[in-house]
């Protein structure tokens, strides 16, 4: 078995980029949590390789990085979320989507994995600003951002296509100031 690289680690999970070869487990995965994600995921439930394969070449480019949030004893996935729709220059932001699995959810698996997340994010990857979009009704994820420390900004009617209609969303947001982490990137900005 390759040797597995985490970019971060907590006391119980560790962050990794998403490849092809998590295929089989995250099909099953999004198998079992069917019915937990079609009200608040945009897409169905990826559970062919073809379309775990097209759903992979959103990572291609610059714009957006996938990654897994793992038990460190095992390995074994506990959670996703994307960093999307990143932009440069002098914004450095993007925007995150994540989820966990029927599973895995309600352990506090997913508030230590984004907690590594946005290390990682306004660490190596020098951004500045994250952005999650949220259903006022989705308790869980509210909960989960307002623990990483992310605050409310706004609210934006018909956001997202979602389970067959535009569902507004919450507009929740975080950035370096707000977390006393230092980018690298941040400070070559404001130099120039
Ligand atoms: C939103 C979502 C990712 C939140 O995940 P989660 O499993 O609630 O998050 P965590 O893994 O951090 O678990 C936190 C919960 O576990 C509980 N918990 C249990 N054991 C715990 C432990 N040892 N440590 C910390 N928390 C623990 C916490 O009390 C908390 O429950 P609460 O929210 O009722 O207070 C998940 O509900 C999900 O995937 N939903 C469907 C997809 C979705 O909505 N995605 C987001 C779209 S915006």
């Amino acid at each position: 078995m390759a040797r597995v690289i985490y970019l971060a680690e907590g006391p119980r999970v560790a962050l990794r980029y998403i490849s092809m070869r998590d295929f089989e487990e995250l099909a099953a995965l999004n198998e079992e949590s069917a019915t937990m994600l079609a009200r608040w995921m945009p897409g169905g439930p990826i559970v062919t390789y073809e379309a775990f394969a097209r759903y992979m070449t959103r990572f291609d480019g610059p714009a957006n990085e996938g990654f897994l949030i793992c038990l460190r004893d095992s390995g074994a996935i506990v959670g996703r979320v994307n960093i999307n729709n990143i932009i440069r220059g002098g914004h450095q932001s993007a925007m995150i989507g994540y989820s966990a699995y029927a599973s895995t959810t309600g352990r506090g698996y997913m508030t230590e994995g984004l907690g590594l997340l946005v290390g990682h994010a306004f660490g190596d990857m020098g951004l500045h600003r994250l952005e999650a979009n949220i259903q006022p009704d989705n308790a869980s994820s509210l909960s989960l951002i307002k623990r990483v420390g992310f605050q409310r900004e706004g609210y934006s009617p018909n956001f997202q296509f979602i389970d067959g209609a535009w569902r507004d969303h919450e507009r929740w947001a975080l950035t370096v100031e707000m977390t006393g982490h230092v980018s690298g990137l941040n400070s070559q900005v404001t130099a120039t």
